[in-house]
């Protein structure tokens, strides 16, 4: 069952039409499906069923709180990246023996909220910060539990700003000096080892190289248990991909098919940090046609949706799809979609076809759920977007439009002005 999808030549989000939602709420807006996020979560709970796991969704794709308390209800675990994450997490009752922490820098106020929460493990990726955690946790008069987060050195096979595994980047400890750097942990008293970590990058669309880092990492794991170093918890992090355009990204039933029988000998439990692959594919962002025109050899489609509302066009060159929210046999142009920012690079797609559409038309940006409210900014002094949650035949407000009073909100004029 797709929860996309036209319904008398119109475009549906579960059993609400996309239109209804946009003339009552307004655009730039996004738009969630209830459905399938709790799709998406199973089909991971259903693969990995056969071990012990733990699914801890990564909240830089998405942090709505209402999309958390979703998912929390659901039994889901949290991936965070920073003191706001782990309080969103928190907030939204995730349990804490469920959050991992990652991130290569997390400040001392962060460390010490994270240890008074009890989570269940920071993903350290430098000694630097394990020294650091060590004195923290010292102070504190705890103990800290840790996984390391090992750089396996595999090359993900997918964009450079979203690969993190190989030697080059800046992510975790480099396998050949894990050995060492576990040594180091176990001589720091407030430091527990509980855990291996492990993520090598985003929008990967094969099994292999998941394979290829963790008989790297397990090798790592033996080798560990040799030296009287135990390890309880392996994180194998996140990065299954989506289908944006004709990609065909493996299932979290493939993953599992794939690495379960790895793991066989170990008596491991398994975490797993998926972003994308549960909620990209679950929201859309729904924008209005402002103008046309054309200039020089070029059609623009000037919509009311920019760079800050979505930037992954922008920055990565990503593809997403981009459809009237009507459908219409009519005659298709080749058009750029851009958006009203003063910069040339502010674009949701480039050259491409789409039917003639006219002012005033509603158009939908799929797959969009992941990394695109979260990326979003106030750039051009443009209020942030709507976002809408709907299962089956109601809908929600989850964030409210901000308004321009909210884009002035903390800020101060001094005396002396
Ligand atoms: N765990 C760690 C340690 C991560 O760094 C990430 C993503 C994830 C989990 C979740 O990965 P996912 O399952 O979503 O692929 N802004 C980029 C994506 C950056 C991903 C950063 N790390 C984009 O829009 O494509």
């Amino acid at each position: 069952m797709h929860y996309f999808q036209y319904k008398n030549s119109e475009l549906y989000v579960e059993e609400i039409p996309v239109r209804h939602l946009a003339k009552k709420i307004g655009t730039p807006l996004y738009i969630y499906s209830y459905n399938t996020l709790v799709r998406h979560y199973k089909a991971y709970e259903k693969a990995f069923e056969a071990i012990p796991h733990i699914i801890c969704f990564a909240l830089k794709a998405n942090s709505n709180s209402a999309i958390l308390k979703l998912l929390s209800n659901q039994g889901c675990g949290a991936d965070v990246v920073s003191g706001g994450e782990l309080f969103k997490a928190l907030n939204c009752g995730i349990p804490s023996d469920k959050i991992v922490y990652a991130g290569v820098g997390k400040t001392e106020e962060e460390i010490k909220f994270a240890l008074k929460s009890k989570i269940l493990m920071f993903n350290v990726e430098s000694e630097n910060e394990l020294i650091e955690i060590d004195r923290i946790a010292g102070k504190m008069k705890t103990q800290a539990p840790i996984a390391l987060r090992i750089n396996p050195d595999i090359d993900p096979k997918t964009h450079p700003y979203i690969s993190t595994g190989l030697k080059k980047h800046k992510f975790g400890i480099p396998i050949e000096k894990a050995l060492d750097s576990y040594k180091l942990a176990t001589q720091l008293k407030n430091i527990k080892i509980v855990g291996v970590h492990k993520h090598i990058g985003s929008q990967i669309t094969e099994v292999a190289p998941y394979v290829d880092a963790l008989k790297r990492i397990l090798l790592l794991v033996d080798n560990l248990i040799k030296q009287d170093i135990l390890i309880r918890y392996l994180d194998i992090g996140g990065g299954l991909g989506i289908t944006y355009k004709e990609e065909t990204p493996p299932l979290p039933s493939n993953l599992a098919k794939g690495i379960l029988p790895l793991l066989s000998k170990h008596n491991l439990t398994l975490v797993l940090e998926p972003g994308r692959s549960i909620v990209g594919n679950a929201g859309i962002l729904i924008t209005k046609v402002l103008y046309l025109k054309e200039s020089g050899e070029k059609n623009f489609i000037i919509v009311d949706a920019g760079m800050n509302d979505l930037i992954r066009p922008s920055i990565y060159g990503a593809y997403h799809e981009i459809i009237p929210i009507k459908e219409k046999a009519e005659d298709t142009i080749v058009a750029d979609i851009v958006g009203p920012i003063c910069e040339s690079g502010d674009f949701l797609a480039k050259d491409r076809q789409i039917r003639k559409v006219k002012q005033g038309e509603y158009l939908a940006v799929m797959s969009a759920g992941a990394y695109g409210f979260t990326m979003s900014s106030n750039y051009n002094s443009r209020p942030k977007a709507a976002e809408v949650l709907v299962k089956d035949d109601k809908f929600a407000v989850i964030r409210k439009r901000e308004s321009y009073k909210d884009l002035i909100k903390g800020e101060i004029i001094p005396d002396f002005l």
